[in-house]
């Protein structure tokens, strides 16, 4: 039987990440190894010219998978008939740059790709913003596609899961596949909370397993914290493969489910869970299963964990009304 090629729309193609990321969805690791594809990619002007660049490459791997590749400046062709979204172009923080001028630069893109994800894509559309600050921009988007159910548009926080479990398992001498209920609490920035109370190592306690609350404060939740900076310090440039290779992830397990007794992290829209303010595109602990997610409920948060995942919510709260003080949402 022939199958319907699942339209994927990536944005910011022609940049790093995009570079990374574009190979790995046509081959089939996004969506699976027996499901077709065609790929839309959107970029500003100057950024076309390399993008079919990419796409001749795309074309000289012969993927079995590849149905398709259409290239374009305009955000309504890019999304049109879109089931997935990668949002990965975004306004790079460049010297000088206050906080606020990054929210306001990345709200003339969000908004018009949420108004244009509103108007054209399939019913189906699963969103997934990459692009920094990518909670906020999640938000920006989201607030901009009102007949788009808000649960459709999540952030990446998988890079900072898949971070942790490799500190984690670095510590313990466990391997990552042993490694279960790790939890990414909060914004994707320096206050995110890598939770480890929860998480469990061949079957045990994390925590009690490693037995050392100043190990898990002064180093573990710092190193996966501050992990992007450490990164763009030591290669001169972001994370690229591991924030494409992240990407996939997260859109893998939404799409296929996680595993028994599993969960990941994914930024969705806060329905008051744990306190965070409804409506918030937050980091939780999320179950998956036949292309839908759920909150995991009923966590007990003990006194350490509360106040670091406050103080990212904080941090987030500031965010929503900064980009609401720009009118953007
Ligand atoms: P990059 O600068 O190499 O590429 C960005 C691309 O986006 C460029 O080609 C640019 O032309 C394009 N672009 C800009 N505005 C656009 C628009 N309006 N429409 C379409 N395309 C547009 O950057 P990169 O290294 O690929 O990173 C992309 C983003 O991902 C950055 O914001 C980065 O901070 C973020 N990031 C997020 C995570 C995460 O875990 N959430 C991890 C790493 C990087
Ligand atoms: C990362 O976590 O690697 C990136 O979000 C860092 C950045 O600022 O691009």
């Amino acid at each position: 039987m022939t199958r319907t090629p699942v339209n994927v729309t990536v944005t910011g193609a022609a940049g790093q990440i995009g570079y990374a990321l574009l190979f790995r969805i046509a081959s089939g690791q996004l969506l699976g190894a027996d499901v077709p594809v065609s790929l839309r990619l959107l970029e500003i002007p100057q950024g076309l010219k390399a993008a079919e660049g990419t796409a001749m490459e795309l074309d000289d791997c012969a993927f079995p998978l590849l149905k398709g590749i259409d290239i374009t400046d305009d955000p309504n062709k890019a999304f049109d008939g879109a089931n997935v979204a990668l949002l990965v172009g975004a306004r790079p923080r460049t010297k000088g740059m206050e906080r606020g001028d990054l929210l306001e630069a990345n709200g003339g893109i969000f908004k018009p790709q949420g108004k244009a994800i509103n108007d054209h894509a399939a019913d189906d559309i699963k969103v997934l913003v990459v692009g920094n600050p990518a909670n906020t921009n999640a938000l920006i988007a989201r607030a901009a596609a009102p007949d788009v159910p808000a649960g459709r548009f999540t952030a990446m926080t998988r890079l900072d899961h898949n971070r942790a479990l490799t500190q984690l398992a670095q510590k313990t001498g466990a391997a990552v596949s042993d490694i279960k209920r790790l939890t990414i609490w909060g914004n994707h920035s320096a206050t995110q909370y890598p939770d480890i109370f929860h998480a469990e190592i061949a079957g045990k306690n994390a925590a009690e397993t490693v037995g050392d609350e100043t190990w898990l404060a002064e180093t573990f939740i710092p190193t996966v914290a501050k992990r992007g900076a450490a990164i763009i310090e030591a290669r001169g440039a972001s994370s690229a493969a591991s924030a494409a290779n992240a990407a996939i992830d997260h859109v893998h397990t939404w799409v296929n489910g996680t595993a028994e007794g599993d969960w990941t992290s994914m930024g969705v829209v806060s329905d008051g869970s744990y306190g965070v303010a409804e409506g918030l595109i937050s980091s939780f602990p999320v179950t998956t299963k036949d292309g839908a997610y759920e909150i995991v409920q009923g966590l007990d948060i003990n006194e350490f964990s509360r106040t670091r995942i406050d103080a990212s919510v904080k941090e987030l709260e500031e965010e929503r009304d900064a980009v609401r003080a720009l009118g953007l949402i």
